[in-house]
């Protein structure tokens, strides 16, 4: 699934109904550049999981942790890379703990993506454009992505698109 925003909000919008859908036991994998927009979307999808503590960038430690509808483990890989400290992470424990992982440059660490899991992939197409790509290794990730897709769907979607079995593309208004 392919959707397009014009402005954090509307990513920040994107990821509250990601974590909306999240029912616990979820990993999201975020990928892009710096400043793509991936602490946006999970700022979003932390409000979407009622966390109410601010979301900042875990950036230089690692793992922060917040208490909503489910436990949200926000990791951000940046500063692993090349560091070796991977295995010291204990990283299964999280992804088993029935909460929801959301990772932060997953590239940094690759021997540490687990079996299963959204990835959701930032492009910056403009100063304040971005296209956010999903796509689900399994069943219970795509159960994400089909909620997501049934939440945008009233207010954005074609419907002659939303048949399609492949790739859609939702643009937010
Ligand atoms: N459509 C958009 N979606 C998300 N962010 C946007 C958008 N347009 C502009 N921005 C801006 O881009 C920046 C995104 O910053 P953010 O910290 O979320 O990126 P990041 O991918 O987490 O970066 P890093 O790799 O440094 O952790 C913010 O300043 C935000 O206001
Ligand atoms: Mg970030």
């Amino acid at each position: 699934m392919l959707i397009k925003t014009h402005a954090p909000e509307e990513t920040s919008q994107v990821g509250r109904l990601l974590g909306n859908a999240c029912r616990g036991g979820e990993t999201i994998l975020l990928e892009g550049d710096l400043g793509a927009g991936k602490t946006t979307l999970t700022q979003g999808l932390a409000a979407g999981l009622g966390v109410s503590a601010a979301v900042v960038s875990p950036t230089f430690i690692i793992l922060r942790e917040y208490e909503g509808r489910l436990l949200l483990y926000h990791f951000d890989f940046y500063r692993l890379e090349g560091t070796g400290r991977a295995v010291d992470l204990e990283f299964d424990d999280y992804l088993s703990a029935g909460g929801v992982c959301v990772v932060e440059w997953p590239s940094s660490a690759p021997e540490l993506t687990p079996d299963d899991y959204l990835l959701l992939t930032i492009r910056t197409v403009g100063p304040a454009a971005r296209e956010l790509v999903l796509a689900a290794s399994d069943a219970r990730h795509q159960a994400l992505i089909d909620a997501l897709s049934a939440a945008l769907e009233p207010v954005t979607m074609n419907p002659t698109t939303a048949t399609a079995t492949t790739a859609t593309t939702t643009t937010l208004p």
